[in-house]
């Protein structure tokens, strides 16, 4: 277990969608707060969580929610529940317990609850609410933000799914006392990701305070998490179905994919692979000319600063790279699309990378293991 959170006044945003307008609540202690809760007073629920998180955080919700045993369906924990068969399965309790379509689900748990619970949201009887609490880092800061939601197939990941935004996201920092560290570092790797992509005065505020952070400082947890949600929610109020600057937000993606695709999803997490594509990222964008060597090393050392991997695989080569992201999501006409960065704080999205800096930056970081 991380080190007890405690607890400071809660924070609240608001993601601007007209009528799908919603709050993001950022607290310590907030699962606990009746406050918090207000919204779901009256109201048919169910909930959706894990057979870890389910552990953790189980009873104080069902305290504050008043909820039967029947309303609350645990599934086990893990990447492989985010499936059509658990699809089908939700949607026939739903059915089976007789929720009414004026009721709301509440998803209680990292990003794959929170995907896979809104998926469900988005076609039981073509749509119901559905509430984010999230308990991971990750999803805090990015997975409980924006309405992306979906499960995964056996060709790919997060195949299937739909937009549905939730009603209100909870996020409570306390949860985070018993992530485990290495989720908790992995979270980290999407809050470096905002800084490098639109704050460089934020990128600052993690160099100087990564060991606060790991150490769930309440107040350095919550002005991270409200930060990282501030520029999501600005980004989903201008391009929520990501026509064009929501994709900022797959920074480090496109390496970090094939990365993970590489190893079978088995040697890294999600937020680890991230963070290879990360210094990749920055490194590329040092190649063009655009980031200043000093920053993109800058880059780097916040990365490993959480103790999180800047190292592509052993043995992973410059056409396994290219083999694995000629398939993904970001290429369009034929041309693999790169989020880099014009200089620390602004990203862009470019699919005009010379293929000899691509190449140059493949042999460098596949063969040297220690750039
Ligand atoms: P996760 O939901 O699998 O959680 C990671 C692990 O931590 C699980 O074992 C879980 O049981 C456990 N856990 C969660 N909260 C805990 C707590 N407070 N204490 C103890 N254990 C806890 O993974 P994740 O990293 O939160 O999310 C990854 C998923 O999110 C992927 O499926 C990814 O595709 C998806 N995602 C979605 C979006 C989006 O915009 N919808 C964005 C990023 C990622
Ligand atoms: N996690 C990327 C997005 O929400 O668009």
């Amino acid at each position: 277990m991380n080190a007890p959170v405690r607890r400071v006044p809660p924070r609240q945003l608001q993601v601007e969608l007209g009528a799908r307008s919603y709050p993001i609540r950022i607290g310590s202690g907030l699962l606990a707060d009746a406050g918090a809760w207000r919204e779901l007073r009256d109201r048919p629920l169910r909930m959706l969580t894990d057979d870890r998180v389910a552990g953790h955080w189980l009873k104080s919700v069902v305290q504050q929610l008043d909820i039967a045993p029947e309303q609350v369906r645990i599934v086990p924990a893990g990447e492989a529940t985010k499936c059509m068969t658990e699809v089908e399965s939700c949607l026939d309790w739903l059915l089976e317990t007789r929720m009414p379509r004026d009721g709301v689900l509440v998803a209680l748990g990292g990003g794959v609850i929170g995907d896979l619970a809104g998926f469900v949201a988005a076609i039981y009887q073509r749509g119901i609410d559905f509430v984010q609490v999230p308990t991971t880092l990750l999803a805090q800061v990015d997975s409980s933000v924006g309405g992306k939601t979906g499960v995964n197939h056996a060709l790919g990941k997060n195949l299937i799914g739909a937009f549905h935004q939730p009603r209100l996201v909870l996020a409570d920092s306390e949860t985070l006392g018993t992530l485990p560290a290495r989720e908790l570092r992995a979270g980290i790797a999407e809050v470096i990701k905002y800084g490098m992509l639109g704050d460089a005065d934020f990128f600052a505020w993690l160099e100087d305070n990564m060991p606060r952070l790991l150490a769930l400082e309440p107040q350095r947890v919550m002005d991270a998490v409200e930060r990282c949600c501030s520029m999501k929610a600005q980004i989903v109020a201008a391009d929520e179905r990501e026509g064009g600057r929501r994709a900022l937000l797959n920074l480090g993606h496109t390496f970090g994919h094939a990365i993970e695709t590489h190893t079978g999803y088995a040697q890294y997490l999600h937020g680890e692979a991230v963070a290879i594509g990360l210094h990749l990222a920055a490194d590329l964008s040092r190649l063009l000319g655009w980031l200043a060597p000093a920053d993109a090393e800058r880059v780097r050392a916040v990365i490993a600063s959480a103790g999180l991997p800047t190292t592509v695989p052993e043995g992973m080569t410059p056409a396994d790279f290219t083999r694995h992201m000629a398939h993904d999501k970001k290429v369009a006409a034929g041309k693999l699309r790169f989020v880099l960065l014009r200089r620390l704080g602004e990203a862009l999205v470019t699919a005009d990378v010379p293929s000899d800096k691509l190449e140059a930056l493949l042999e460098r970081h596949c063969s040297a293991g220690t750039v």
